[in-house]
């Protein structure tokens, strides 16, 4: 008796299936699709969190790149607040860096522990001009005398131009009359003491901490209460540390010194100052991972910071990913010219279609019980739902250069509004200090060293947390889809099918003339 096979099980296959059916050809994203399964998931009823790491968890599965164009603090934080993680990129001195990723560690919503103050003897036009040089979008301080101790409190009302003349001492809201909490009081829950407080002390919004001897220790502000209260009952909560702080990444690079050797102390160094604000996880960034002065720079890192945890790549290899691995990294970047600005495929003739690049790098980190991101060529959510069958996260430069909080200023072009976003690898990031990255040495970069990246623009596209909104919803609709309600089921649950040219075409708009597009 002949059985006739289950056609599910014959067109739409599990990944070992259907990978190495596919062993002798490149596939990336729009290869391939998923199959639908039988679901009784909703969208909104999925789960995103993923850990990377012990230490290293996200909420939602989603990593903005180590790029001078994409990550410094601004889209950090804002990708931290939506429960993913930013890494700062090290196109910058490492004083710099350091800043920048205090600025994500000490981005407490809630307690100011260290408020900008005035002093009394201060002209309101002082106190103007420190508001327009800094950029405060603030304008209510606290006034201290020259031991820290509170005098009183300016409020915004007074710091007018109108009374630019005028001493703070005079327009001051005296002390007695200045709402405060003793820091001893706020205990371990400052932020339900808080809420209580204005909740019962209507129309004060500002509520200051100070110690027994009346010094101040920091401001919390209502606005910022009712954020975080807010953000208890969202379903993607911000990704944070044991502290409460937004979790941070930093990009390092494998630095040699004028002999050409790794400059071990100077990582060292940099990774311990690193440590000091709070960094979360480090990631040895550089286009080729399957390397000595990567694994090296990995295993000395490893060995000063056992509990500190490393992403470090790139590679497109079991080998690869096996060796990072045995150097000590936790996460693997995977990604080899995948990338919007890349083109190292182009000019190195060198790279893996990221899904089978994906799919190879997974089967190795299985076995090393690492993690791997996929980093690169990512365009839309599906590629996203995709790269998840086999990845713990993704990592996104394209998809955040166009934000209002990726570095850079907006350009006017043709009525058209853009930001630029280029390579790492190109010629100008390069120059900027990236060369290592790409195994050249900062002087070399205007001779014989070809560019791996372009120069571009990204049409601005607003702040991430609209970006992030519909990158999600993507998700989890690919999710209720596959029946998957967590990243684990998703990865259990893919089945892929080859897509045919026509089958491309016929997967985006087509015979429309489209009025409203995409998001
Ligand atoms: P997307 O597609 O998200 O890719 O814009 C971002 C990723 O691309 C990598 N990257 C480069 N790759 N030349 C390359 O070959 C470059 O100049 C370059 N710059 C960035 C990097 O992995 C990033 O996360």
């Amino acid at each position: 008796m002949t059985v006739t096979p289950n056609p599910d099980e014959v067109f739409y296959r599990g990944g070992d299936s259907f990978f190495n059916a596919h062993a002798d050809i490149g596939l990336t994203f729009d290869d391939v699709t998923l199959a639908t399964q039988y679901s009784d998931i909703l969208p909104s009823q999925t789960l995103l969190d993923s850990r990377l790491a012990e230490t290293l968890r996200l909420n939602i599965p989603v990593v903005s790149a180590d790029m001078d164009t994409v990550t410094e603090s601004r889209l950090a934080i804002a990708m931290a607040l939506n429960g993913g993680l930013g890494l700062i990129h090290y196109n910058m001195p490492e004083k710099d860096q350091l800043h920048e990723v205090s600025r994500v560690k000490y981005h407490v919503q809630g307690l100011i522990q260290d408020p900008i103050k005035v002093t009394s003897d201060q002209l309101i036009g002082d106190v103007l001009k420190l508001i327009e040089e800094k950029n405060f979008g603030f304008s209510t301080f606290p006034v201290v005398d020259d031991k820290g101790a509170l005098v009183g409190l300016l409020s915004g009302h007074v710091v007018k131009p109108r009374y630019a003349a005028k001493r703070v001492s005079e327009a001051l809201t005296p002390r007695a009359q200045v709402h405060t909490v003793s820091r001893r009081e706020l205990g371990n829950d400052p932020i339900t003491i808080a809420d209580r407080f204005f909740t019962e002390n209507v129309g004060i919004h500002k509520l200051l901490v100070v110690d027994d001897d009346d010094r101040l220790h920091g401001l919390i502000t209502m606005s910022d209460v009712e954020k975080i209260i807010q953000e208890r009952k969202a379903q993607f909560k911000p990704a944070r540390d044991s502290q409460f702080r937004l979790i941070c990444g930093a990009a390092v690079s494998a630095t040699r010194n004028a002999f050409g050797e790794l400059d071990k102390e100077r990582i060292l160094n940099h990774i311990g100052d690193l440590v000091e604000r709070g960094i979360d996880v480090v990631a040895v960034s550089t286009a080729h991972g399957h390397s000595k002065g990567v694994g090296d720079t990995v295993k000395v890192v490893r060995d000063a910071f056992p509990q500190l945890p490393i992403i470090a790549g790139n590679v497109t290899s079991a080998a690869g990913v096996d060796y990072l691995a045995d150097c000590g990294a936790n996460v693997i970047k995977v990604g080899q010219g995948p990338g919007s600005i890349c083109t190292t495929r182009v000019v190195a003739g060198v790279g893996i279609p990221q899904m089978t690049a994906l799919y190879v790098c997974s089967k190795a980190a299985l076995e090393k019980k690492v993690s791997i991101l996929a980093d690169g060529g990512i365009t839309k959510s599906g590629d996203i739902v995709k790269a998840l069958t086999l990845a713990q996260g993704v990592i996104c430069g394209g998809m955040f250069a166009g934000c209002t909080e990726a570095p850079g200023e907006i350009v006017e072009i043709g009525g058209k509004l853009y930001k630029q976003y280029r390579g790492m690898g190109s010629l100008s990031a390069m120059k900027a200090g990236s060369a290592a990255r790409y195994g050249h040495d900062k002087a070399d970069t205007t001779r014989k060293v070809a560019a791996e990246g372009v120069e571009a623009l990204k049409e601005a596209c607003g702040p991430v947390d609209r970006v992030l909104a519909s990158l999600i919803g993507g998700i989890q609709s690919g999710m209720g889809y596959l029946g998957a309600k967590d990243l684990a089921q998703l990865r259990e649950r893919a089945r892929y099918i080859r897509v045919s040219p026509a089958g491309q075409r016929e997967a985006a708009p087509h015979d429309v003339v489209e009025l409203k597009t995409r998001n």
